[in-house]
């Protein structure tokens, strides 16, 4: 990942580049954790762990704790596990957790490690895109309630996230794609140049986007980190992302979406809703749905699921007095906060992602 790049002091602090494994070994020599606790998934067991373990040799004598991969086991039992098996593997309040894996493992292991003993330290390594440039950075941990995403959780920072490319060679390619959505994203709330960047991506130059990324949802965290506004807007098409996301974990029925493909959805209907409500450019409306849509095919949303869907809307954390507050730009880069948009809207953003 070339040079030294470090983002922040403290707290939460951001490590890539060549040194960011030195780094990681001298906060561990620094901190000096009386136990250290390593979770992966099932998957990040076989294929991160090995070369984690060579990066951090002390790592050999850590005590290994698995979770079965995948958002369906994102939840409070699988905490209830983990929670037991620290405390029966003689954890306190001097241990540390690292958690090596995607999105779920860091949004999970970040809530065990809050709230195990009132709080003991955590370091994020994510393995996948989609965790790298977003899910690891921020404090944002938790689980999810029933079918409803992120319902209980708490911010807090890790104390440093690691971030080394090199474990994308053996993610899949589908779980590869659900992160270039929320690059995407970086793009449409902050920057055109790096929004036409991520469309053109090669994969030999991810570690230059992955690491702007970051800089992006970082300097949006830091002006706002306990989410009074501005932190909203990396929110941008989760609204009705994180609803048909739900649903479709729900629903026996349906086929499921990873978080990724559901958020890129999502985003075409915000930029619909962006477009129609605010003049936000139909070229780029337009660019990016083609642009999504060629990685990801087109979702069909058949029967009485898109008012589904919008029921599920009122769950939306962003929401207050119980109305439904979305986040919508302008343009690229310039952002409403709290808009309020009427259901008749919503049906014809779908009816434009169908007929795109
Ligand atoms: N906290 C936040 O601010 C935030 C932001 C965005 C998303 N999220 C959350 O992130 C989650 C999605 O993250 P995700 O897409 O990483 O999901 P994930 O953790 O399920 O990882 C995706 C899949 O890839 C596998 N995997 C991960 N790294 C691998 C590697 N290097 N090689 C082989 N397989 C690997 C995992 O085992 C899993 O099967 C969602 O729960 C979402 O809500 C949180
Ligand atoms: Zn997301």
């Amino acid at each position: 990942m070339g040079d030294q790049k470090i983002i922040g002091k403290e707290r939460g602090a951001v490590f890539g580049g060549e040194t960011a494994w030195d780094h990681l070994n001298t906060i561990l020599s620094k901190i000096q954790p009386s136990r250290l606790f390593v979770l992966t998934d099932e998957n990040t067991r076989t294929h991160c762990l090995p070369y984690f373990i060579k990066k951090i040799p002390i790592a050999q004598d850590a005590e290994v704790l698995s979770m079965p991969a995948g958002e369906s086991h994102k939840n409070i039992t699988t905490c209830q596990q983990l929670w037991q098996e620290l405390s029966s593997k003689g954890a306190d309040r001097k241990s540390l957790l690292i958690n090596l894996g995607g999105g779920v493992v860091t949004d999970l292991g970040g809530f065990v490690a809050s709230t195990f003993q009132r709080g003991i330290e955590f370091i994020n390594v994510p393995t996948s895109l989609l965790a790298m440039v977003d899910a690891s950075v921020g404090g944002k941990n938790g689980v999810d309630l029933g079918m409803l995403k992120n319902q209980v959780g708490i911010i807090r920072n890790p104390k440093a996230v690691i971030l080394d490319t090199a474990f994308l060679e053996t993610l899949p390619q589908a779980h590869f794609n659900s992160g270039i959505t929320e690059m995407i994203k970086h793009g449409l709330i902050h920057s055109e140049a790096y929004l036409r960047k991520v469309m053109e991506i090669h994969k030999s130059q991810v570690d230059d986007l992955v690491w702007e990324s970051v800089l992006i949802k970082n300097e949006v965290v830091s002006k706002d980190p306990t989410e009074q506004g501005l932190r909203k807007t990396l929110n941008y098409g989760h609204t009705l992302g994180h609803a048909i996301e739900s649903f479709r974990l729900r629903s026996g029925a349906y086929k499921t979406l990873l978080h990724g493909e559901a958020v890129a959805v999502g985003l075409i209907l915000a930029n619909y809703l962006s477009h129609r409500l605010f003049g936000f450019p139909k070229s780029v409306l337009d660019a990016s749905a083609t642009y999504l849509i060629g990685i990801f095919g087109k979702e069909h949303f058949g029967g009485n699921e898109i008012e589904e869907i919008i029921k599920l809307l009122i769950f939306d954390k962003k929401n207050t007095d119980g109305k439904v507050q979305f986040v919508l730009l302008e343009k690229v880069g310039a952002h409403r906060l709290n808009c309020e948009v009427e259901d008749k809207l919503i049906h014809e953003s779908f009816e434009f992602y169908k007929n795109f």
